[in-house]
Formats: C-alpha cells, structure tokens, sequence
C-alpha cells in the first residue's frame, strides 16, 4: 500500500529514519512515498508546501509526517495549519495515557483530547490595525463545532468511553465559545449513553494538574485543543511520547503532537516513540491491525525493558532505541 511520509524540519529527519527502517522490519507492505515539506524546501520550490505534497496526500489518503518549524511573529503561514486546511482534516485526535517505565506524577491516566482543526483564532485572520495596534478574528461555525461533537461522541460510543467533556471560554466569548458549547450540547442529546459535562478550560487545566484521572475524553476548539494537549502530553511523560491524528472525511494524517525540536535537532536524541505510536494508530486505521498492534507492543515493551531516550531520563540515541524496538517486533 502507497502511504505519504512528509518530511518536514530539525528532527524530522532523525524520527523519519526511525520510522522507515521499524517499518521495513515490520514487514507491513508499506511503499513509503517520501515527500519533503519545510523550511528547506522554500528555496528550491518556493514554498513550504509544495503541491506535490498535497497531491501525494490526495492520491494515496494517508499519511505520516514529522513535525514542520512555523517561524515565529513573521514569515510563512504554517504548513500545519494549511494542510489541516486544505484537506478538511477536521478533527485532531491525541490520546494520552501513562506507558511503561515512564515515572510521572500520576498513574492510569487516560485521556483523549479531541481538537477542532480547521477554525478558531487558527483561520489566522489578522490585521494590523496601526502601528500599536493588532486584530486576530475568532471564527467559530456551527458546522465545524457539530461536526466536532459528533466526532467526540462516536469516538466514545467505538472506544468504550463513559464520558464527553467539552471546555470552552463561553462565559467571556460568550458568542463564539457559546456557539460551540450550544453546538456540543445540542449533539450530547443523542448519545444518551455517554455521560456529558462542561467546564471552562481555566478551571479544566487547573484539574488536570491536580486530579487527571477525572477525565475521560475532552472536546476542544482549536486554540484550547492546542494547549491543553500540550499539558496531557506533560502529564504522562512529556512531547516524545505524544501522539496524535488528523482526520477528515477523505483524508487522514498521523503525527506526533511535537514540534520540530530545533534544539535537540541533528545531535540523535530525539525520542521516536509519538511518531511510532502515531504510525500504529495510522495502521490500526486502515485495517492492519496486525501491524499496529506488532508495532505498539515493540514500543511498549522496550520502555518496559528500561530502555528510553534522554527526554525519559534514559541514554540511549534515537539511532539506537529504534534498534532496540526491531530486536523486539
Ligand atoms: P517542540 O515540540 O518542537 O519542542 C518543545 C520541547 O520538547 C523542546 O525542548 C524539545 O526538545 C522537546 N521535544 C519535542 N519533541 C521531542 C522528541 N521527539 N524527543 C525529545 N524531546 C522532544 O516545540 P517548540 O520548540 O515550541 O516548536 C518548535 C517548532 O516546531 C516551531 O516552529 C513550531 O511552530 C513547530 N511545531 C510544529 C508542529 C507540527 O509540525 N505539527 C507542532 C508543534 C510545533
């Protein structure tokens, strides 16, 4: 089976090489169609998405990609962001629960964040209004935030969830956020099974820090949905364990929550186990169970081993842990 794997920026290339060689040892009849997407690609094809890119992802449907540098306060618009956009991946899926031999500060946690993708402050409507003053517009449809909603909740219903939480700022943007909460209640109302519950996403990151286990599946806009993924990821060991989806209608593209860790780029050590554990989602996706499950139990049980990289408070490199998981598929 054809499957895109977009390279993107700093330690793209290290996880990618990671990827490529457990998936050739897997045996799972992938032809990787490599795609590079980034800053470097700019200068040769002037831009950080090349439609080459798009058209791969178009004609294969799935896709693998290491995180992509968006520069800061200037320059391009995220190639993330357009992507999601382009390919109507409306829905971002990060699960995050406590693996093996990763000490954090709270056990059996086990939650599932599920973030608008297309909207929100990340439409990235701004304008600068004069020199001291900027405007960046918050868009929130009813299409997206109930297409979201139901995604929640059949999401649930498959995976034996009790509980849909949505987390809003609907007491401050009262119209925007409010618009999302009405949507996400009004889609309650049809899974009598599923518990459903409210809270603002203040008080929500609040409870995280303290009590996460009261959490189940939490629904998100786009800009909360960002963060407080970022702040799951933390709770069970930190951005080299999270995974994460893409998911549209037609197309569907799995990536680690991380970013392009600039500051670690080059030098091996960057931790592979989000994007493997985002590749076993993408085969648990499209049907090869057999594969996703091989290659989640190889990750797992090399944690479960006390083998792990630095971010984990191991020693071993990128190069080398990924050896470890092949001896162990
Ligand atoms: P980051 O996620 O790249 O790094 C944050 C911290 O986590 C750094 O200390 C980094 O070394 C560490 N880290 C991240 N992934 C790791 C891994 N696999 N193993 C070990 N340590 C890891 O976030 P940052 O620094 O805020 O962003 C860097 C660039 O990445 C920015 O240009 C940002 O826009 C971009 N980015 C891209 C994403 C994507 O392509 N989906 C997602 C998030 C950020």
């Amino acid at each position: 089976m054809d499957i895109t794997l977009i390279k993107g920026d700093g330690i793209g290339e290290e996880i990618a090489a990671s990827v490529i060689n457990i998936t050739d040892a897997l045996n799972a009849d992938i032809n990787w169609d490599i795609q590079t997407a980034g800053m470097d690609v700019i200068e040769s094809e002037g831009s950080p998405l090349p439609m080459r890119v798009l058209e791969s992802v178009r004609r294969n449907k799935i896709a693998l990609k290491t995180p992509v540098t968006t520069p800061i306060g200037k320059g391009f618009r995220s190639v993330n962001v357009q992507l999601r956009k382009e390919l109507d991946l409306y829905a971002n899926l990060r699960p995050c629960y406590n693996l093996p031999s990763v000490k954090t500060r709270f056990d059996n946690v086990d939650i599932v964040v599920v973030r608008e993708n297309t909207e929100d402050l990340y439409a990235g409507i701004e304008r600068q209004v004069d020199e001291n003053t900027a405007e960046s517009i918050k868009i929130i449809t009813r299409k997206a935030s109930e297409r979201i909603s139901k995604f929640a909740f059949d999401y649930a219903v498959k995976n034996n969830r009790k509980e849909v939480c949505v987390v809003t700022k609907a007491n401050i943007c009262k119209l925007s956020d409010g618009l999302f909460l009405n949507s996400a209640r009004e889609i309650s109302n049809k899974y009598p099974n599923i518990r459903f519950r409210e809270i603002l996403v203040d008080n929500c990151c609040m409870q995280l820090v303290q009590n996460p286990n009261q959490f189940d599946v939490l629904l998100l806009p786009n800009l909360y949905g960002d963060i407080v993924s970022d702040l799951c990821a933390g709770l069970v060991g930190g951005l080299g364990i999270a995974q994460g989806a893409n998911i549209g209608e037609d197309y569907a593209v799995f990536e680690p929550v991380h970013g392009s860790a600039p500051d670690i780029a080059g030098k091996d050590i960057a931790n592979p186990t989000a994007i493997l554990l985002s590749e076993a989602e993408m085969f648990n996706y499209i049907g090869n169970i057999q594969a996703g499950n091989q290659l989640k139990d190889a990750v797992l049980k090399t944690l479960r081993d006390g083998i792990k990289t630095a971010d984990l408070g191991g020693n071993y490199s990128c190069s080398k842990f990924t050896k470890e998981i092949i001896a162990r598929l």
